[in-house]
């Protein structure tokens, strides 16, 4: 059974990283999608909450699962018994960081990297930019899907007033 994880912080889960999740799904028997805790980003989405959106996203496939980690990517992988880690690449901005990390990942356990290139359409889509789009106002509901959008916009009003933590 060929298994492998879909890591990421996915705050929120955006048509990009479905458009990854599918395409692993079609490449592997089962696919994990890990939600990792990266502490040199600040989040708007709690981690019960970023699960939640990705379980809703995922419900289509019968291959996919979802998942919480903390710690190191490498330990969730061990104790899932995943040796395939699948990535996307939007542009050769992300190759630098991602090598790097794929290199560290296969240094710790014994784990391949799985890079597969984002479709064109998204290649400039990242949770980051849509949350910051959103935030001044500006239309994002292509972008994620539909019940992610309303999630999107109510928790920037909550933040809005003051209920942001
Ligand atoms: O969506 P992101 O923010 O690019 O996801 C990054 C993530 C969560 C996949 C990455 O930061 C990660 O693997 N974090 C877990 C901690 C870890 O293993 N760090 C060492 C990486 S070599």
């Amino acid at each position: 059974m060929r298994r492998a994880v879909c890591p990421g912080s996915f705050d929120p889960v955006t048509n990009g990283h479905i458009d990854i999740v599918t395409r692993a799904s079609a490449l592997f028997d089962e696919v994990v999608v890990a939600v990792g805790v990266n502490k040199s980003k600040s989040r708007l989405f709690s981690p019960e909450d970023r699960i939640e959106m990705l379980e809703e996203a995922c419900r289509g496939f019968d291959n996919v699962s979802v998942a919480g980690f903390s710690g190191l990517l490498t330990t969730f992988c061990e104790e899932q018994g995943i040796h395939a880690i699948v990535k996307g690449l939007r542009a050769v901005t992300d190759f630098d960081y991602e090598l790097q990390m794929a290199q560290m990942n296969a240094s710790l356990t014994d784990v391949e990297t799985v890079f597969v290139p984002t479709s064109p359409e998204y290649s400039f889509l990242a949770s980051s930019l849509v949350k910051e789009v959103a935030m001044f106002g500006g239309d994002v509901s292509g972008l994620v899907p539909a019940f992610v959008h309303e999630r999107l916009l109510v928790r920037l009003r909550e933040q809005r007033a003051g209920n942001g933590s």
